[in-house]
């Protein structure tokens, strides 16, 4: 099957790595708009603008699916666009909530970007309070490669004290997984993965053959580097503004 993966740049990789481990004999085609991140700041209009070309694009590609690899346009987008293109979408926030009722988890926390907290998405979905907390530092400090930065380990022990003590916290932004063994450093609590949330929710088992194809809007040495950490292996990275 053809399937479209997005995000505003390296951060929906960790739903792709997913994704490629439980189901490889898929074609998977990312894209990463690294020229207009991060996403978690920007106005909703801005948003879907954005969407809007990369679905465009993806429809060009031929795709069957498209699996919004992004906790911000999933929290602002996904109600208004799911039956917009005649393509079948799936967000991360949908999944997350449904592995949260089957597991009947609770008092739990969501780590997340500005514009997902600002929507309260995650206590509508999961039906139920959540204590919330933005963490507008951690998509620069992931996407310009300081994680092992003496001010990743800082923010991290901040916005893990402003939230509390929570039994469950989902990283409710796809890039905060690469945060996940320094996250660890500082809670007991159990961190819930999106991206594994979204590959317990679908089946898209399939014979056909692996391949994956990564495009993004802007490229940098950086990039390469995030992306062969990320995916800790080796694909071609094209370059594609849209
Ligand atoms: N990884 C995205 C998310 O899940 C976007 C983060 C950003 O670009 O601010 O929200």
């Amino acid at each position: 099957m053809r399937i479209g993966v997005f995000d505003s740049g390296i951060g929906g990789l960790t739903v792709l790595k997913e994704l490629i481990n439980k189901y490889p004999n898929n074609h998977y085609i990312y894209y990463g708009d690294t020229l207009h991140l991060p996403y978690g700041v920007k106005t909703k209009d801005e948003l879907r603008g954005y969407t809007d070309k990369i679905i465009h694009f993806f429809i060009e590609q031929k795709v069957e699916l498209i699996i919004i690899a992004c906790g911000t346009v999933s929290s602002n987008l996904y109600d208004e666009i799911k039956d917009k293109y005649g393509i079948f979408i799936i967000d991360v926030l949908n999944p997350t909530a449904a592995y949260i009722k089957k597991n009947n988890l609770t008092n739990i926390g969501v780590l997340a970007t500005p514009m997902t907290i600002k929507s309260k998405a995650f206590s509508k979905k999961i039906d139920m309070p959540v204590k919330a907390i933005s963490c507008p530092l951690f998509v620069p400090l992931i996407e310009n490669g300081n994680v092992h930065s003496k001010e990743c380990e800082e923010a991290v022990k901040t916005y893990l004290n402003n939230l509390g003590q929570c039994d469950n916290i989902i990283l409710g932004c796809t890039h905060y997984p690469v945060l996940k063994e320094i996250i660890l450093k500082h809670t007991e609590a159990n961190l819930i993965d999106m991206g594994k949330c979204v590959c317990d929710y679908i089946d898209i088992k399939s014979e056909e053959g692996k391949e994956v194809s990564l495009y993004f809007s802007l490229l940098s040495k950086t990039l390469v580097k995030n992306v062969s950490m990320i995916m800790e292996d080796d694909y071609e990275i094209i370059l594609k503004e849209l």
